[in-house]
């Protein structure tokens, strides 16, 4: 049984800073698996290495086979990986329609990229802003187009950074049903969200950074038991009804 994405022994360094530190796991296909840990962790440093945003200065990614560390975001978007953005950065004079076709892009020509984005955009409950600016989007909105944008570029491994941030709790259930349909359609998914309770939901699996190296992996029942968790990220008095910062 092979693993979709296998990170070996990833460190990313920004100057003297070591954003992470010889961080391994691997993500089986179909699991929806979540990253969590305190703010400054190295959670989105770890994304921007695995698509080769800000690449590992040490270790391997293995992607579906290959070693994808060094490639360049659009060869790994390519290929199958890709991530949401945290401070989403859509093209704000474009509609909605228009900064999903740019994910399609990706592997399509415009006509089929077009078609695709309106399949997405009608899945992801969009259709009736299709036409909207995104400038003028919600910030609930944006992070739903980035979704779209994202899913338009067909990955086989969605990294979501943080979209249920402001989100209301139907509009994360939403979400969250979204995941698991494209979970159970063949997709597989690591998701960094500070929503606590969100995550025991969505997740089968979690992995937990703290300081930039991985401190726990296991099911979110070990999770919450971990010693080690519970004294970096999730704190005295953890219930599920909390966001943990
Ligand atoms: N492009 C960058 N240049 C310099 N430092 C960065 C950069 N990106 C992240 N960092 C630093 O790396 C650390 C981890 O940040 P980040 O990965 O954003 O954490 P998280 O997503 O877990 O909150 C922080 O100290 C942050 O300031
Ligand atoms: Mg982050």
């Amino acid at each position: 049984m092979s693993a979709l994405l296998e990170i070996r022994h990833v460190t990313r360094r920004f100057g003297g800073l070591v954003a992470n530190s010889d961080v391994s796991f691997d993500v089986a296909p179909g699991e929806i698996v979540g990253l969590i840990g305190p703010n400054g962790a190295g959670k989105t440093t770890l994304f921007n290495a695995l698509v080769g945003i800000y690449p590992p200065s040490e270790g391997e990614v293995i992607f579906n086979g290959q070693p994808i560390a060094g490639w360049k975001p659009h060869r790994i978007a390519k290929a199958g990986l890709t991530k949401t953005f945290q401070n989403v950065a859509l093209f704000a004079e474009s509609t909605v329609l228009d900064n999903v076709v740019t994910g399609g892009l990706v592997n399509r020509s415009l006509p089929e990229a077009r078609a695709l984005a309106a399949r997405i955009l009608d899945r992801v409950g969009l259709r009736a802003i299709a036409d909207k600016r995104a400038g003028d989007l919600s910030f609930p909105e944006r992070a739903r187009v980035e979704v779209a944008r994202a899913l338009c570029t067909e990955p086989k491994l969605l990294l979501l950074d943080e979209v249920m941030a402001a989100l209301t709790p139907i509009e994360m259930e939403e979400i969250i049903t979204l995941v698991r349909g494209l979970r159970d359609e063949g997709m597989t998914f690591v998701v960094v969200e500070h929503h606590m309770k969100a995550v025991m939901k969505l997740c089968e699996r979690l992995v937990v950074l703290n300081f930039g190296e991985k401190i726990a992996d296991g099911t979110p029942e070990q999770i919450t038991r971990n010693q080690k968790v519970l004294d970096a990220y999730l704190g005295a008095g953890f219930s599920t009804d909390a966001e943990a910062h």
